[in-house]
């Protein structure tokens, strides 16, 4: 969940570029992210951020039952850029919207909004509203072209803040040996595996309810070997993309100079059939 990494990591991505999300989430999944090339200073506009999966696929769920994946992610934008205040989105953007609600990664961190987790069936295609900064107004901000950071996820977790393994992930041997015995856990479900070692110590890896088991009663394992299958079917992946925060009189003053060269066509050519009509009079058949 973003709160997961909002409450242990003051700043949502690392300095190797890789966004936290990605140390719980451990399988890689594709996203995608669009921005205008380029906005004016305190303009709304719109990012759309995409978490593709197949809507089919169920997951395991925390009580081992199968359900659907949820979405979330984390959107790092240029510093002084922060959510749209609600009463200057238009109308039109507002439905493109819905009903996510964005929130700001921390009090000081204004331009990182996290959303999730929602329902991947409905929002797997989000769309955000951002306020571009005034450099008249914020003295850090400049025009410049900045980087913009997203991480999307869909699924469930394999790894808890406290480093506790959930059901969604695959589970290993911790020891070598023969498996003796596999009792079903009542109730809550799971397994409980029971491997002897060459010294004839045994010891129990607990598996909970979700993943599938892949080894038999008997069967000689090693260290570190799968006991189950890897039962997550979702995924983090981060893009990222470039805006340019553009000054109005640089666009302009673009516009004059342009003005200024059709101007200067339109002369030369009519000086030019100015000139025809001199060759013509002066010529002697
Ligand atoms: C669940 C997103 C960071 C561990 C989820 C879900 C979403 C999500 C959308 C729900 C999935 C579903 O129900 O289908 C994110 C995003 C993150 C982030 C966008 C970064 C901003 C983290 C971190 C950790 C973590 C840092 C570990 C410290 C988990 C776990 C679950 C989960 C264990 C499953 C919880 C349960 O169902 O019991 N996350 N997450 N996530 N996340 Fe994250």
């Amino acid at each position: 969940y973003p709160i997961f990494a909002q409450q242990n990591y003051a700043n949502p991505r690392e300095a190797n570029g890789r966004i936290v999300c990605a140390n719980c989430h451990l399988a890689q999944k594709p996203v995608e992210i669009e921005v205008p090339q380029a906005v004016l200073p305190n303009t709304v506009f719109e990012a759309v951020i995409e978490i593709p999966y197949d809507k089919q696929v169920k997951q395991v769920l925390a009580n081992g039952k199968k359900g659907d994946l949820n979405v979330g992610m984390v959107l790092i934008l240029p510093e002084g850029f922060e959510l749209a205040p609600a009463d200057r989105i238009p109308e039109e953007m507002k439905k493109k919207v819905g009903d996510l609600y964005y929130q700001p990664y921390s009090a000081e961190q204004k331009n990182i909004l996290v959303v999730g987790p929602v329902p991947g069936k409905k929002y797997s295609e989000m769309v955000v509203p951002i306020l571009s900064p005034d450099p008249a107004k914020n003295k850090n901000v400049s025009f410049l072209k900045y980087p913009i950071y997203f991480g999307g996820n869909r699924g469930r977790g394999q790894v808890y803040p406290d480093g506790k393994k959930s059901n969604n992930t695959i589970y290993n041997a911790s020891a070598a040996g023969k498996i003796v015995a596999i009792t079903p856990i009542e109730k809550k479900g799971g397994y409980e595996i029971t491997i002897e070692k060459a010294n004839g110590e045994t010891i129990l890896d607990k598996i909970p309810a979700g993943p599938d088991l892949i080894v038999k009663e008997g069967q000689n394992v090693q260290a570190d070997q799968p006991l189950t299958n890897n039962p997550n079917v979702g995924g983090f992946g981060q893009a990222e993309t470039e805006i340019v925060l553009q000054n109005p009189a640089r666009i302009q003053g673009l516009l004059v100079f342009f003005s200024f060269i059709l101007i200067t066509q339109i002369l030369l050519v009519l000086k030019k059939k100015q000139f025809e009509k001199v060759q013509l009079a002066e010529m002697n058949f």
